[in-house]
């Protein structure tokens, strides 16, 4: 069909489609690993799902028949669900849901379900708040490096820009004031009007919480530039390890003139490894924002079977309670199976304490100190060991070389198999394992040009 016939949305390129990070997971599609029946087949690390904890959903399930066939207390209740299409949703569900959010930020904040709107998943959620807090060609402030899909999500029908907040791992990622006030000088030049900043906490790709001053720091920020913030808080619930998450609706309480400018994402998708159910939300003290959001939630509503369902499940404390401690356990599992697998490897990764995935450091094996370079690696992985990886460049990261790795989208024995197939590429690069006993690499044995860089940037010394 000529391109004419079509809306410029449909025909154009914008929609991030052609990033690494989805072309690795077509080619995993054309050759998935098997343990059976392809077991040479691609291993799917791009991609961040929570697989690690079904089986105490699934028991739940078994236990609570009403819940499963559509009953309330033995009594049929699909006709009330059939029509019910209140956009508002099912008040036992929001309630439900806010105290599951509550309950997975240890207990500072307490969420009022008045000020929930649902959507279909947190992609729903993020796109609804752009179109809420910006016009096209305004633009939100984006700290690096981010999650791939943030390019369609906040870009693409809304017409919103992002500008990258620069960071680098000279401090971790840590997002500081220069990075900010630089990001928002560069709007400027570019004669964007800044509308706000979004942030993930936890980060994903970074899997690290953000600390107290990086919050300070944001919330600072984005009152003395009179703009809004957004924080996206999907993996709250997987912070396994110290320190403790804390939410921006714990960061702001007692601070005067931010509650209004200050908005959360949130979903299923992660925390309870939900994303085929499409269970999102917004979270906001603004009620004019409640109220456009809500309007705007017609486009992407949760079905009412779903919202009735999983009302039943996140209702019962002592399910709730016992998951979010079983899941974070099992999540810090596999994320140390990783870490230590990667280490006897010679590979190191960004100290973590949340998030289903590792920020891992390959530099060493680039072949250049570029992005080609890191190219060049990443079609290797997928092409030859059968990992795929997600390269940072499609993270907007600003240095080559770094790979977000998903552990929890598999079983123990595939990881370790991942794991085992990246130690053979490790062996057949260098010919023998670049590590010395305390488990770091030895720099004799690195390209020249990574020995260049500041030790700080290297990373080396954990
Ligand atoms: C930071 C972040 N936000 C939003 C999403 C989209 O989540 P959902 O499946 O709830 O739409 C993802 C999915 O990976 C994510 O990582």
């Amino acid at each position: 069909m000529p391109q004419q016939l079509l809306s410029r949305k449909a025909a154009c390129n914008t929609h991030g489609q052609d990033s690494s990070y989805f072309l690795g997971w077509q080619e995993y599609e054309k050759n998935p690993y098997d343990p059976k029946t392809n077991p040479t087949g691609i291993i799917q690390m791009g991609l961040a799902e929570n697989q690690l904890s079904f089986d105490l959903i699934e028991s739940w399930l078994e236990s609570h028949p009403d819940a499963t066939g559509l009953r309330r207390d033995g009594v049929l209740v699909f006709r009330e669900l059939g029509l019910f299409q209140d956009y508002h949703g099912l008040p036992e569900f929001k309630k439900a849901l806010a105290d599951f959010m509550g309950e997975s930020r240890p207990n500072t904040v307490k969420f009022d379900p008045h000020k929930l709107v649902l959507t279909a998943g947190a992609t729903s959620a993020n796109e609804t708040l752009i179109f809420c807090l910006a016009e096209p060609g305004e633009a939100f402030l984006l700290p690096t490096p981010y999650y791939p899909g943030f390019d369609r999500d906040l870009k693409w029908r809304t017409g919103a820009e992002i500008v990258p907040v620069r960071c680098s791992s000279s401090n971790g990622f840590r997002i500081t004031k220069a990075a900010l006030e630089k990001a928002h000088r560069r709007a400027r030049k570019l004669h964007l009007r800044v509308k706000g900043v979004l942030m993930t906490n936890p980060s994903n790709p970074l899997g690290t919480t953000m600390t107290r001053v990086e919050l300070d720091t944001l919330i600072d920020f984005v009152v003395a530039k009179d703009i809004h913030l957004i924080s996206d808080e999907v993996y709250s619930g997987t912070n396994f390890d110290s320190p403790g998450f804390i939410s921006v609706m714990e960061a702001i309480q007692g601070r005067k003139n931010v509650a209004h400018r200050v908005h959360l994402v949130y979903s299923l998708s992660k925390d309870l490894g939900l994303p085929g159910f499409r269970v999102g939300a917004i979270y906001s003290n603004n009620e004019t924002v409640v109220a456009a959001a809500t309007k705007m939630s017609s486009f992407g509503l949760v079905s009412s079977q779903t919202q009735y369902l999983l009302s039943a499940l996140l209702s019962d404390k002592e399910f709730r309670r016992s998951y979010i401690v079983e899941n974070r356990r099992r999540i810090k599992e596999r994320h140390d199976l990783l870490v230590r697998g990667l280490e006897r490897t010679g590979i190191s990764c960004l100290n973590s304490n949340a998030g289903l995935f590792c920020w891992v450091d390959m530099r060493h094996l680039l072949k250049s100190n570029t992005f080609d370079g890191e190219m060049e690696l990443w079609k290797t992985m997928v092409y030859q060991v059968g990992l795929n990886i997600s390269p940072g460049s499609s993270c907007h990261c600003d240095e080559p070389g770094w790979f977000r790795v998903c552990f929890a989208n598999m079983s123990a024995e595939t990881l370790e198999l991942a794991i085992q197939r990246l130690d053979d590429f490790v062996v057949s690069c260098h010919g023998h394992k670049v590590i010395c006993n305390s488990g770091c690499r030895m720099q004799s044995c690195m390209p020249k040009w990574i020995l260049t860089l500041p030790s700080s940037d290297r990373m080396l010394e954990r």
